[in-house]
């Protein structure tokens, strides 16, 4: 172990944080790299009323990265110094970047979605289907059109729908409405049907995808959701969740460090954590 007085200490808070597999990615991109004694990547469950105090610890004792995870993701922008013009147009911040006791947060969680999706596809112009308007949602609509891709969001709810489309500048089609979603060039679930008590059902039934799709659902317990394994049916390419979990940290892994995010020995340690 090469922790010191000197190691720089970055952690992830939520309620419930126990199942976070971030410190481990974190850490073992430490290790991987010989920054094991400059920087070392913790957990703690917090409770949302205790937020303030912890951003005001993160001050004190001079954390270098705060990582926010459910429910701390909206509240945490209240109470620190510059928020990031992309983090602010998504009302949300996942990462805190302490620099010189200036608390400036970010959000890459859009980075987690745009990033894989790139490696296979330029999105500009592309057809996308956003399935879901909570706090995901967001994130991936805000990038998606960042990127200069058409969405059309669908949500059981469709006011949610209406409103999150309006600000970004989308469409919206009632979820029963899913012959449409068949015409998208890309799928991409933001719900948390598939997963929990939700696991072996899917927000969209079969007959919405097709050969040729890109389907991405951001649910990554379990690996191959029920979404996924329709795709894998119908000859789509699926991307997994894990994927999402893996490109917000390398982004946010770069915004602590500096330094360029080792991806694969990064996506390894989420594999072998996720018992792959
Ligand atoms: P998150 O921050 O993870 O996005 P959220 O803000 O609570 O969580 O949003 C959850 C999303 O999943 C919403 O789009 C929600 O649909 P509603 O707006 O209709 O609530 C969707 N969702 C959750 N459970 C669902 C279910 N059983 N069927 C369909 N959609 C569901």
């Amino acid at each position: 172990m090469n922790i010191s007085a000197k190691t720089k200490i970055c952690m992830i808070i939520g309620d419930p944080v126990d199942h976070s597999l971030s410190p481990a990615m974190h850490n073992e991109a430490y290790k991987h790299l010989h920054m094991d004694g400059q920087y070392v990547y913790l957990g703690a469950n917090i409770k949302i009323e205790r937020l303030k105090d912890v951003v005001n610890a993160v001050r004190a004792l001079n954390i270098r990265g705060l990582t926010c995870t459910i429910p701390h993701k909206v509240k945490v922008l209240k109470y620190i110094d510059e928020v990031d013009k992309i983090a602010h147009m998504i009302g949300a911040a996942n990462t805190i970047v302490n620099t010189n006791g200036v608390l400036k947060g970010y959000n890459t969680d859009w980075l987690g979605v745009a990033t894989p999706l790139e490696e296979i596809t330029n999105l500009k112009n592309k057809n996308i289907s956003v399935i879901g308007a909570g706090g995901a949602s967001r994130a991936i609509v805000y990038g998606m059109k960042e990127k200069g891709a058409k969405v059309t969001i669908y949500n059981r709810t469709i006011e949610s729908a209406r409103r999150l489309a309006h600000e970004f500048d989308s469409q919206t089609h009632p979820i029963q409405d899913y012959r449409r979603i068949l015409e998208s060039d890309i799928v991409i679930n933001t719900t948390s049907v598939g997963m929990g008590d939700l696991e072996g059902q899917s927000p969209i039934p079969e007959s919405a995808l097709r050969k040729g799709q890109i389907v991405f659902d951001i649910v990554y317990t379990p690996y191959e959701t029920e979404l996924l394994k329709m795709a894998k049916r119908k000859g789509a390419y699926m991307i997994h969740g894990m994927e999402m979990l893996l490109y917000q940290g390398t982004a946010q892994f770069e915004l602590y460090t500096g330094i360029k995010a080792p991806v694969e020995v990064m996506r390894k340690t989420l594999i072998s954590a996720l018992s792959l």
